[in-house]
């Protein structure tokens, strides 16, 4: 049995956890490949809503395995925190029900410390990231010189790396940024805590996932943030460290493109983004606000606002093409219901001319010229949320749906009109 990826087709909080949460059903796997606390998945259940920032959206479901895969990075501390929130809504978070890879590395309070002194230092070129380490994380992997979570397999040895790691950053925070020094003594002592009770829930995340497929079993590969996120082909430099494309599934479960059949893109109905960098289809006005508000656009990891604005087919059609897309998922259909007129850019003008290609490879500043070119189409007054089956929807909501197919050579195979779990048409 095959991979199933699921990745964001915008800037990250398209509803992954949701669609996720519907393939775990059916899955024996669930496996986070990418990124880390910077990611928040939200899954509403059985009067539970989850906000899961680590911890694969398959754990709802007693039967799948959830594995945080190698392409991650996870910091210790803020796991066994999220794994105490879900203990206490009765949820097994033992180490039969999910895994840790060996080779996941780990994020520390001094990455965090240095990610928030990289932001005030960048001033107003910011990226606005969420300050949970990633980046520097991923820079110190780079650098052959991070943590892995195996090494926690030894508490007393790793404790004794972990103390020269955070000895490291903290040389920096004092001599680079002119900052106070992290509690070295204290964050190790809670490092080695860590350890002991992470190390049950170590794994060689590759084989794991490697013997599954060859039992016949169905891998569900979690995407974290999305395509215009991703450090190769996303808008850098306002993208995260990790490679949130299909890509970085492989990358970061160890499996190989012929066990991936299906590639689910979210998309939202709308655009959102957190944080800096261009955005062409951006409302900054008072119809964003009014998406902002009916559509809680609030980050679930940080709270900040998330800037909203009109559904840009030129960004799903990149998405479709550098993730090998089968199917879009659209999410939050019923947020736009209420307009009078919608609108969808098809293509962007810049600099004079008509682009139908999302310009990620010029870079920021080239995106930052283009103006999108818009399609208008009627809106809806009805309540969709009941919809069941594409037939359900009122007319101009079918023809939204079908007019992001046609532009995008996609099926929209999964639509949700709700927030609950079964507010979800499906193919
Ligand atoms: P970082 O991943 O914290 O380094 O942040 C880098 C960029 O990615 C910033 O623009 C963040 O707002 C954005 N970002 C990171 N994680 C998420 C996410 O889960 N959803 C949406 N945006 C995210």
């Amino acid at each position: 049995m095959p991979v199933t990826v699921i990745v964001g087709a915008q800037w990250g909080d398209e509803g992954k956890g949701r669609v996720v949460d519907y393939f775990a059903a059916q899955a024996d796997i669930v496996a986070r490949f990418n990124g880390g606390d910077n990611a928040g998945h939200t899954v509403i259940a059985e009067g539970h809503k989850l906000a899961l920032h680590l911890v694969p959206s398959g754990i709802l479901y007693p039967h799948v395995t959830c594995l945080i895969g190698a392409g991650t990075v996870v910091n210790p501390l803020t796991l066994l925190r999220e794994m105490e929130t879900l203990r206490d809504l009765g949820l097994d978070v033992s180490p039969a029900h999910l895994k840790l890879s060996a080779a996941a590395h780990l994020v520390l309070p001094t990455h965090q410390a240095l990610d928030g002194a990289s932001e005030t230092r960048r001033g107003y070129e910011a990226i606005g990231t969420t300050k949970r380490g990633i980046g520097p994380t991923y820079a110190d992997k780079a650098q052959r010189v991070g943590l892995r979570a195996g090494q926690m397999r030894e508490p007393n040895v790793f404790a004794e790396a972990a103390g020269a790691l955070v000895d490291a950053h903290n040389e920096r925070l004092v001599h680079l940024y002119g900052l106070k020094a992290q509690p070295a003594g204290q964050i190790v002592s809670q490092l080695h805590q860590a350890a002991e009770a992470l190390a049950p829930y170590l794994v060689d995340g590759a084989a794991l996932v490697g013997r599954a497929l060859a039992e016949g079993k169905h891998v569900i590969a979690e995407g974290a943030q999305g395509t215009l996120l991703d450090l190769n082909l996303g808008t850098y430099p306002f993208v995260t460290s990790s490679s949130p494309i299909s890509g970085g599934a492989l990358m970061g479960l160890g499996v190989g493109p012929k066990d991936v059949v299906r590639v689910v893109g979210i998309a939202k109905a709308y655009t959102t983004r957190v944080g800096a960098g261009p955005f062409p289809t951006e409302l900054e006005d008072a119809l964003g606000e009014h998406i902002r508000e009916v559509g809680h656009e609030f980050g679930t990891t940080t709270g900040r606002p998330r800037r909203c604005g009109w559904l840009d087919a030129v960004i799903l059609r990149y998405a479709a093409q550098v993730n090998g897309l089968t199917d879009f998922a659209v999410s939050k259909l019923d947020i736009l219901s209420d307009l009078p007129t919608l609108r969808l850019a098809v293509a962007y003008e810049l600099d004079g001319e008509r682009i139908e290609r999302f310009p990620a490879e010029w870079g920021a500043e080239v995106l930052a010229r283009c103006r999108p070119i818009y399609e208008e189409l009627p809106g809806w007054q009805e309540d969709i949320s009941h919809a069941r089956h594409r037939k359900d929807l009122p007319a101009a909501a079918q023809a939204y749906i079908t007019r992001i197919e046609e532009l995008t050579g996609v099926p929209a195979s999964f639509i949700s009109v709700g927030p609950e779990r079964e507010a979800m048409i499906l193919p």
